[in-house]
This record gives C-alpha cells, structure tokens and sequence, in this order.
C-alpha cells in the first residue's frame, strides 16, 4: 500500500482552503492592515515574507508526517517484532540543515534590507513637527508643538514628517502606543521618552491600539489618527489653538468621552465606576479639579498634568451633566 488514503489528502486541502481565505480575508483575517505610510508598506513585506516561509516549513513537516502515519503502521506487526532499521540518511541531513540555515538567512538579509525604510520614514515634503503622546490609564492625551491637546484621536497632515515623542506620566502604567497602518509598537513607559517617525501618505481614519495589557479599562484605550489634507490640517490646527485659549466644551466633550465615560459611562456604571449624570460635583470646577488632578480612593489621578484651560473645557462640558441648574444640550 503506498498510496495516500483520500482522507489525509482531503483534510490537507481543506486545512489549505480553510488557511488561504483566512490569509485573503483583509484585516478581519491574518493579513495585516493596508498601510498608510511607507514604514508599515515595509513592516507588511517582511510579514508577508514570514507568512510564506512559515507555512512552506509547516508543509514540508506536516504533510510528510501525516503521510508517515498511514504509510508506516505496524500492519498487524506483533509489538516485540521490530521494524525495519533505518540507519540515518546523509544527505536528507545535510540537505534539511542547509535549507534550515538558508530559510534563516533569507529572513536575515530581507528585515535588513527593508529595517532603514521602516525606521527612517525619508524625506517628506514641509516641515516635521513632534507630537507628544501620552499612553494614560485609560486614554490617549496628544500635544501639539503650538499647545494644542487632543484626546484618543489625533489629527496628522498628509505627506510631511510627524516624529511622536511617546511617553506615560510618572505613576502611570506601561501602555503601547500602536497604529497598525502607520508603524510598528512603541511602548509608552513612565518616565522615559521614545521617538519614531511616519509619514501619512494616506487621508483617512486609521485605529491606535494599546498593545499593553495596562488594567481594568485596557480594551477601551481605543483611538485613532485621523490624516487630513495638509492644508486642512493647517486650518483645524489654528482653529484649535484660538478655541483652547478658554473653556472649550468641544474639547471637554472629547476629555468626557475618552477619560471619563469609559469608567463612569452607561455601558459600565457599578462595575468600574458610580455614575456620575446628576452628580452636582460636575458643574464644581474646583471640585472637580481637586478629584482628576490628585484622584480619590480607587480613581487614578487622571488630570495629572493637565492645564488649567483642559480642566475648564472638562467642567465646561460636565456642567450640563450635573442637573439641577446644569441646562440641557450635550449630555
Ligand atoms: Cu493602555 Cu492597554
């Protein structure tokens, strides 16, 4: 009997079938997001090219180890008679070692190839400018060079060099600052500051991911970068430095949203955190200062840092929130 039984070659292609669609499947399957940057064009070959040798070393082990199965039972041998002696095979050996040692250096020599582009974005037409970004318990909080803050989402313009500058307040937790579509990881660790740079070639909204396990609230550290046209990002950028001079409810709207609501929220109130809709600490601004800036009890100091026009916008915003004299609107 040396042929395959129809069996082992059917659950082959359909282990094939079932891996293949799941590959094709963009971004709900194994393949990797549609880059947005030359960075992640970068970081995609060289999954691409580990897919590939991956699933080729996969086949070459697995198929002929299911076929040895079948091919190689005792037939009713008795179990003290011994089977046939294989006493090793040289070239199988050296062949399987070169080609082990081949397959690695072909992954060597290409991350290497592609790791220049992938760290160093190039040159890109305009001025770069750094944005500050702070992984926090359970929100992401961007500066602008200009003192413009933004909260979980964070607004780049197309084509020109954006250096982020990640980092997480002292007495914070390690976070990872993640845009699948623009680069790789960075964690953002307390204390230290670490840079890389994009550059968009792409508008559109792309997801930032914490890719740290950071607590209770981790899977709701959710955000994204939104790459506008670079004059359009010009204009939104100014506009924002003019309104966060004062109280901006638009703002506080976004701090409510990303900070607060995922604790306090419908969705999760009396698991994280009470909810706060009626409470008459929302329209007390030195109350309120007072809890987010320091914390209280079990709830962090999640306004560490903030400026006095971000704790205004907040109130400016939670003040409709707190009933009695609150008013209506945005709630
Ligand atoms: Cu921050 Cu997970």
């Amino acid at each position: 009997m040396r042929r395959i039984p129809t069996a082992v070659l059917l659950a082959a292609a359909g282990a094939l079938l079932a891996a293949g669609s799941a590959l094709a499947d963009s971004n709900g399957g194994f393949a990797p997001r549609d880059p947005a940057s030359p960075g992640a064009g970068d970081i995609r070959d060289v999954y691409w090219l580990l897919v590939a040798i991956g699933s080729f070393v996969f086949a070459v082990v697995a198929i002929p180890l299911t076929i040895f199965l079948f091919r190689f039972r005792s037939r009713g041998r008795g179990r003290e008679v011994e089977g046939p002696q294989i006493r090793g095979n040289s070239s199988l050996e050296i062949g399987w070692t070169l080609g082990a040692v081949g397959l690695v250096t072909i992954v060597i020599a290409f991350v290497f190839y592609k790791l220049p582009g992938i760290v160093d974005p190039g040159q890109a037409a305009g001025d770069g400018f750094t944005v500050k970004v702070e992984g926090r318990q359970f929100y992401w909080r961007y500066v602008y060079p200009n003192g413009v803050v933004a909260f979980d989402t964070v607004r780049l313009p197309l084509d020109r060099e954006v250096t982020f500058a990640v980092s997480a307040p002292d007495g914070d937790v390690i976070h990872s600052f993640w845009v699948p579509n623009l680069a790789g990881k960075r964690d953002a660790i307390p204390g230290t500051e670490t840079e890389f740079r994009v550059v968009p070639t792409k508008t559109g909204t792309f997801d930032v991911i914490c890719a740290e396990f950071c607590g209770l609230q981790h899977a709701t550290m959710r955000g994204s970068v939104e790459v506008l046209p670079a004059a359009a990002f010009d204009r939104w950028l100014s506009d924002q430095e003019q309104r966060q001079t004062a109280a901006s409810a638009e703002l506080g709207g976004s701090m409510w949203t990303s900070v607060c609501a995922k604790c306090h929220g419908p969705s999760v109130a009396g698991k994280i955190g009470p909810k706060l809709e009626g409470n008459p600490l929302l329209a007390d601004r030195e109350a309120l200062a007072q809890i987010v800036r320091n914390g209280r009890r079990k709830m962090p100091a999640v306004g560490q840092g903030w400026t006095d026009e971000e704790v205004d916008s907040l109130v400016e915003f939670t003040k409709a929130l707190a009933g009695g004299g609150g008013g209506g609107g945005q709630g």
